[in-house]
C-alpha cells in the first residue's frame, strides 16, 4: 500500500478515487507534510498563482520523497518552477484519477518494499477438512495484524471457490482475468481485480466457471509472483486436484497441508506431503491440524508419525461458531472471544512475525524488563 500526504485543494473525491487504486491518501497541512511526509506528497495547487514555497522546503528536507503537483494548466512558468524545486510530476486538469494513481505508483517506485512479499499456501488433504475456512480466516487476521497494510487471499482453483460464500463478497473479476492479462499487470490493474472481503483483506477470486483452455502454469506463476510485489502477505487456497495448479507453487514461501484426525484424511495427507516435498523441497512443506479434537481416537502425535511431519499449528473444532460464520457470510476471525478466532489470530501473528500482546496488557515488571531481549 502506498501512503500519500495530500496538501491543499478542495477536491474531496481524490482520496476515494486513489483508494480504489490501492493508494491511501491522508490530508495534511503544508507544515505537516514537511515534518512528516508519507511515501509521496501531492500538492493540489489548482486555482493558485505559481508554486507555493513549501514545495521546495519539502524537497530540501526530504530530497528522496517524490512530489506530485496538481495544476489547473501546464503553464511554462509553473513547469519551470516545479523543475527547479525538484518536483517529480505535474498533472494538469482535467485530472484523470486512474492516471493520477499510475503516476503516484510510478514515482513511489523505488520507495516501495523492494523485497517480494510472503506467500502461504493451504492445501487440503481431502475436501471438507476446513482449508477454505483456514485460508479466509488467516487472511482476515493477517489484515488486522499488519494494518495499515492489506493482506491478500488468492483462490487458486479453476472454478467455484467458496471464499465468497464465507465472506459475503461478490467478486466481479477473477484470477482468470489476471492470467489472461499478464502482459498488462500493474498495481492499478491488479487492485481492480481484487474484491475486499474484510476491513484489511482483499480476495483474488476463482472464476465461476472453469476457463475453456485450462490455466497455464507459467502464467499462474507470473500472477502469484506479481501479487507478492503488491502485498506483503498473501494466503493461497490451493486446489487439490488440478495438475497445473499443483505445478505452479514454486513461489510459495510455505505450503501447509491441512489435515484432520480421520484415518482417510491422514493417509491422503501422507501421500500429498510426500509429493509436495519431492517437488518443492522438504523445508517448504508443513502440516496444520484442522478441527482438532483431544478426544479423537487418532491423536495429534499419531497424525505426525503417520505423515512424517510435525504439526505447526492446530485450529480447534468449533462447529457452532463455524456454522454461524458461514450462515452470516462473515469470517470467524472478525469476531473475538472464541477459541477458533483466537487461534487464527495467533497463527497470523506468527506468520507476520508480530508478537502477541501480553496477557491482560500488563507491563512486564522489573525482572521481565531485565531479562527481555530488545529486538
Ligand atoms: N474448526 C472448525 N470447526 C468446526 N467446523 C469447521 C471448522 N473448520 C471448518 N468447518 C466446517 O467444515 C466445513 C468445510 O469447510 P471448508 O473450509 O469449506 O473445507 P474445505 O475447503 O477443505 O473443503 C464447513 O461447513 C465449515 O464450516
Ligand atoms: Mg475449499
Amino acid at each position: 500500500m502506498i501512503h500519500v500526504t495530500l496538501v491543499g485543494g478542495q477536491d474531496r473525491q481524490i482520496e476515494d478515487a486513489l483508494r480504489i487504486g490501492g493508494i491511501d491518501a491522508v490530508r495534511a497541512t503544508a507544515d505537516g507534510a514537511v515534518s512528516k511526509p508519507a511515501d509521496v506528497v501531492v500538492f493540489d495547487v489548482r486555482g493558485q498563482d505559481g508554486l507555493p514555497s513549501v514545495v521546495s522546503a519539502l524537497k530540501r528536507q526530504h530530497s528522496d520523497v517524490p512530489v506530485v503537483i496538481l495544476a489547473s494548466k501546464l503553464e511554462p512558468a509553473l513547469l519551470l518552477d516545479a523543475m527547479r524545486a525538484g518536483v517529480n510530476e505535474v498533472v494538469a486538469e482535467p485530472i484523470d484519477h486512474e492516471e493520477l494513481a499510475r503516476v503516484i505508483t510510478r514515482v513511489a517506485g523505488s520507495r516501495l518494499h523492494a523485497e517480494p512479499g510472503r506467500l502461504y499456501g493451504f492445501i487440503g488433504a481431502k475436501g471438507g477438512v476446513g482449508t477454505t475456512t483456514i485460508a479466509v480466516n488467516v487472511a482476515t487476521s493477517l489484515g488486522s495484524v499488519i494494518k495499515p497494510e492489506r493482506a491478500l487471499m488468492i483462490e487458486l482453483q479453476n472454478a467455484a471457490g467458496d471464499a465468497p460464500l464465507f465472506t459475503g463478497a461478490e467478486p466481479r473479476f477473477s484470477i482468470v482475468d489476471a492470467v489472461d492479462n499478464t502482459h498488462r499487470l500493474d498495481q492499478v490493474f491488479f487492485r481492480n481485480l481484487v474484491t475486499q472481503i474484510a476491513p484489511a483483506t482483499d480476495l483474488l477470486a476463482s472464476p465461476e466457471r472453469p476457463p475453456a483452455s485450462g490455466l497455464d502454469v507459467q502464467r499462474i506463476k507470473q500472477v502469484i509472483a506479481f501479487a507478492s510485489t503488491v502485498y506483503k502477505h498473501t494466503v493461497v487456497d490451493v486446489a487439490r486436484s488440478d495438475r497445473s495448479i499443483l505445478e505452479s507453487l514454486d513461489q510459495l514461501s510455505t505450503i501447509y497441508v491441512v489435515v484432520n484426525q480421520e484415518l482417510a484424511t491422514v493417509k491422503s495427507a501422507s501421500r500429498m506431503t510426500a509429493m509436495l516435498r519431492d517437488r518443492y523441497g522438504r523445508e517448504k512443506v508443513a502440516l496444520v491440524l484442522s478441527r482438532s479434537d483431544r478426544n479423537a481416537d487418532i491423536s495429534q502425535s499419531d497424525v505426525e508419525k503417520a505423515v512424517g511431519c510435525s504439526v505447526t499449528h492446530t485450529f480447534p473444532s468449533n462447529y457452532r461458531v463455524a456454522l454461524q460464520a458461514l450462515n452470516k457470510g462473515r469470517p470467524v476471525a472478525l469476531d473475538n472471544h472464541n477459541d477458533l478466532s483466537a487461534s487464527f489470530r495467533r497463527f497470523a501473528q506468527q506468520l507476520a512475525g508480530v508478537r502477541p500482546p501480553r496477557e491482560g496488557g500488563k507491563s512486564p515488571g522489573l525482572f521481565g524488563r531485565l531479562t527481555h531481549s530488545r529486538s
